[in-house]
């Protein structure tokens, strides 16, 4: 029998890029619609680099919110050379930080201020090894010389193995993996590891961006890999392994700077994130184990209990908003490769 309606604990979203001012007004509300909790990416311009600016950024997001809704905005802050350990310690003691993002400078949007060399940050590291405060790691080098479809597995080998070797209990979430290295290395590897894996890498290869001519809306970082890396992010996503867990890194950006000479990276699937993730696993006949990727195991890692509250998907193809409006004259794309979704989140008054 074909399962046309799921109801599983409300998700959580553990990478999504909420923006500020009025791309935060157009964001936050489908974020905050589906999921409970989501973890903040701080690559604003600038950069949100101190616990006082995330706490203050978290403000901004809670004035923007939906009238009654519950959303929780967990928050992270933007590595630096500079960054000192009090700052983030104290920070993650008082529950402004939940998590610190690295990035390696230059690797993508708005990280120019990112990390130089790891070796710079190991106080920082040791700390928050010591505090059990997970960093997030954007897992690609940056260097231009490394083909730009090896720069995850190069980072692996070069940066993440040394790293985990110099901090093996320091807690580390591997973003948004495309990569059936990064899979393997993460299915494997001792420790508190973890890795969030996208619905759009779920979704496309690499031949998306090429379809018919140049498609700006289908490039994101990591870059979309081949057929067989996207399989391998499949059977690990269904896996019920709990390394493993929902990070949409939806990223919008307005349209005039994706299609443009040189467009931005980011994918942005908020208004359909989660109906997504249910196709892939309904085409994987695993919808019995959406929960354990969604709800479940990001939470665990977090060291959070799971939301209280429930969602109801039915099986009810619906078209999504192909543009929504930013501000008074801008907007934004949808990503929905096949132009309608198969699922529905219900809403209250469904
Ligand atoms: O595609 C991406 N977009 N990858 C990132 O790492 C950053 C993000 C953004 O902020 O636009
Ligand atoms: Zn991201």
């Amino acid at each position: 029998m074909t399962t046309t309606r799921l109801t599983i604990i409300r998700p959580d979203d553990w990478h999504v890029h909420l923006r500020d001012e009025a791309m935060l007004q157009m964001a936050l509300p489908w974020t905050a619609r589906t999921f409970g909790r989501a973890i903040v990416m701080p690559n604003l311009d600038p950069p949100v680099t101190t616990a006082a600016q995330a706490a203050a950024y978290r403000d901004r997001i809670r004035r923007v919110l939906p009238d009654g809704s519950r959303f929780e905005p967990l928050m992270t802050c933007f590595l630096t050379d500079e960054t000192g350990p009090e700052d983030i310690a104290r920070g993650f003691a008082e529950r402004v930080l939940t998590a610190v993002k690295m990035y390696p400078a230059r690797s993508t949007t708005n990280s120019a201020a990112g990390v130089t060399d790891f070796r710079r940050v190991y106080r920082v590291l040791e700390r928050m090894q010591a505090v059990g405060m997970p960093l997030l790691i954007h897992g690609e080098v940056a260097d231009q010389e490394t083909d730009v479809f090896d720069r995850e597995k190069a980072f692996i080998d070069r940066v993440l193995v040394r790293l985990r070797a110099d901090f093996p209990a320091l807690r580390i979430v591997l973003e948004h993996i495309t990569t059936a290295e990064a899979v393997d290395y993460v299915q494997d590897a001792a420790g508190p590891i973890g890795a969030t894996i996208t619905a759009h890498h779920l979704m496309i290869n690499r031949n998306a961006m090429f379809a018919g001519g140049i498609r700006p809306h289908m490039y994101c970082l990591p870059v979309a890999k081949r057929e067989s890396h996207r399989l391998a992010l499949r059977k690990a996503a269904i896996s019920g392994d709990p390394r493993f867990f929902l990070g949409t890194d939806s990223a919008p950006h307005l349209i005039q700077d994706k299609e443009s000479a040189c467009g931005c990276a980011g994918i942005f699937t908020a208004p359909l994130a989660l109906e997504l993730y249910a196709q892939v696993f309904e085409e994987e006949r695993a919808l019995d184990r959406l929960a354990a990727f969604a709800s479940l195991n990001g939470a665990r890692f977090y060291g959070l209990p799971p939301n209280t509250e429930a969602v109801t998907l039915v099986q009810s193809p619906w078209q999504p908003p192909e543009l929504l409006p930013v501000g008074e004259a801008d907007q934004v794309r949808v990503f929905c490769p096949e132009g309608k979704a198969r699922w529905r989140l219900l809403e209250p008054a469904d």
